[in-house]
């Protein structure tokens, strides 16, 4: 008997350990019906394959073959069962081409309240080129719909991704903590407006590595409420280059601090490091910040603090940014500017930039001396530093 019990606990537990050690489960959209032909819409297989890992109480996988696959707005959301789905990705998901479908519904590829999710390779091809005309050539066209969007969701690695022509934003991270983005690739026109590669905002411990953006807004920005976000070896141009703003336009807003951007290159961008913010009162700050072996190729402003941000004068004019921006260092910037000033410090009159540092800072200007401009700046340079500080 007793020899008997033990054999069965044994097998109760070998079924357990097997189960528990198994491969995660896999749910390939096509065989819950998506098609690969870019066309049919495929938005009920990919939801279904969502409800199933997110249902299964073990690690789960989506996998998306190669071809082309058309997708309406998809709110992938939690809580989940489980803290470990893949979503592996050989083909192409394509947005609807008329920006009416979901240019109001703010994201076409959503999720929300997830913990634990990774999304490996892919294309994004968001069609956004007739919401960029309609916003270029007249007015009342909708706002458009970032591509993909991670709201108030944490533990998210999102590697091997390229984001092709988003209407709007092409990836947003929102109230999020714990998120790891690499080799991100971002294609859009360095005209299409409001096309921002990376936003970040309201989120902590963000790492963006080895990604290329080349589109028509920023590169990277970075929003009220980001703390310890690093990124690293991350190209970008075309594009408005890397910003932390614009800042400052609630009254009562987060601030933004521990932020590192190295080893990064601008070539031919509105800006390199940017910092931004509304020239009229609020509550946030953007402190501790490193930029840090950045190369500049013919970048119109290589470096630049703009604390008076007020587009069409409208609900600024006369007044001050209150936006305190401290501890900021730039260490081993060097290049090509493309216009004369290619340091700029603009800062608050009420609220001065305190503690900038400039260290081996060397920029050129039609390979003569550029110049640097500021105002209500206060900090220390070493090292080589041309042009010559005005701090
Ligand atoms: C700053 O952020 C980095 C991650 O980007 C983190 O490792 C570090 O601990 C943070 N420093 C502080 C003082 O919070």
């Amino acid at each position: 008997m007793a020899y008997h019990t033990s054999t069965l606990v044994f097998a109760l537990f070998s079924i357990f350990f097997a189960s528990a050690l198994a491969d995660p489960t896999t749910y390939n959209v096509v065989s819950l019906g998506a098609k690969a032909d870019g066309k049919s819409d495929s938005t009920e297989a990919f939801l279904s394959a969502w409800k199933s890992a997110c249902d299964s109480e073990n690690p789960a996988t989506i996998y998306v073959p190669a071809g082309s696959f058309y997708l309406q707005q998809v709110a992938f959301s939690g809580p989940c069962k489980n803290n470990a789905i893949i979503i592996s990705i050989d083909g192409t998901l394509v947005a609807p081409s008329d920006y009416k479908v979901i240019g109001n519904s703010g994201n076409w590829l959503l999720f929300e309240h997830v913990d634990g999710v990774t999304i490996s390779g892919g294309i994004l091809d968001g069609q956004g080129t007739g919401l960029w005309a309609c916003k270029t050539s007249d007015g009342g066209c909708p706002k458009g719909a970032t591509t993909l969007e991670f709201s108030n969701s944490n533990n998210i690695v999102v590697s091997d991704l390229t984001s092709l022509n988003s209407q709007m934003f092409h990836i947003v991270v929102n109230g999020c903590q714990n998120v790891q983005m690499q080799g991100v690739k971002v294609t859009a026109d360095g005209n299409s407006p409001n096309t921002d590669g990376i936003h970040v905002q309201s989120s902590s411990t963000v790492t963006i590595l080895n990604s290329k953006i080349g589109t028509g807004d920023d590169c990277i920005s970075i929003g009220p409420g980001t703390t310890n976000l690093w990124i690293e070896n991350v190209a970008c141009g075309p594009g408005h280059g890397i910003s932390i703003g614009s800042l400052g336009k609630e009254q009562e807003e987060a601030g933004v601090q521990n932020v590192t951007v190295k080893t990064t290159t601008f070539t031919g961008t509105q800006n390199g490091v940017r910092i931004k913010s509304w020239g009229r009162p609020s509550s946030g700050f953007a402190r501790n910040i490193l930029f840090q072996h950045a190369l500049m190729v013919n970048v119109k402003n290589p470096i630049i603090i703009d604390q008076n941000y007020c587009p069409n004068n409208k609900g600024c004019p006369g007044q001050d940014s209150s936006i305190k921006i401290s501890d900021v260092t730039y260490q081993d910037i060097h290049g090509t500017s493309a216009t004369e000033v290619a340091v700029k410090f603009d800062c608050s009159s009420g609220d001065p930039c305190s503690n900038i540092r400039l260290e081996d800072v060397k920029l050129t200007y039609q390979n003569q001396a550029a110049e640097a401009s500021c105002n209500h700046a206060a900090g220390t340079s070493s090292g080589v530093v041309q042009p010559t500080s005005c701090l």
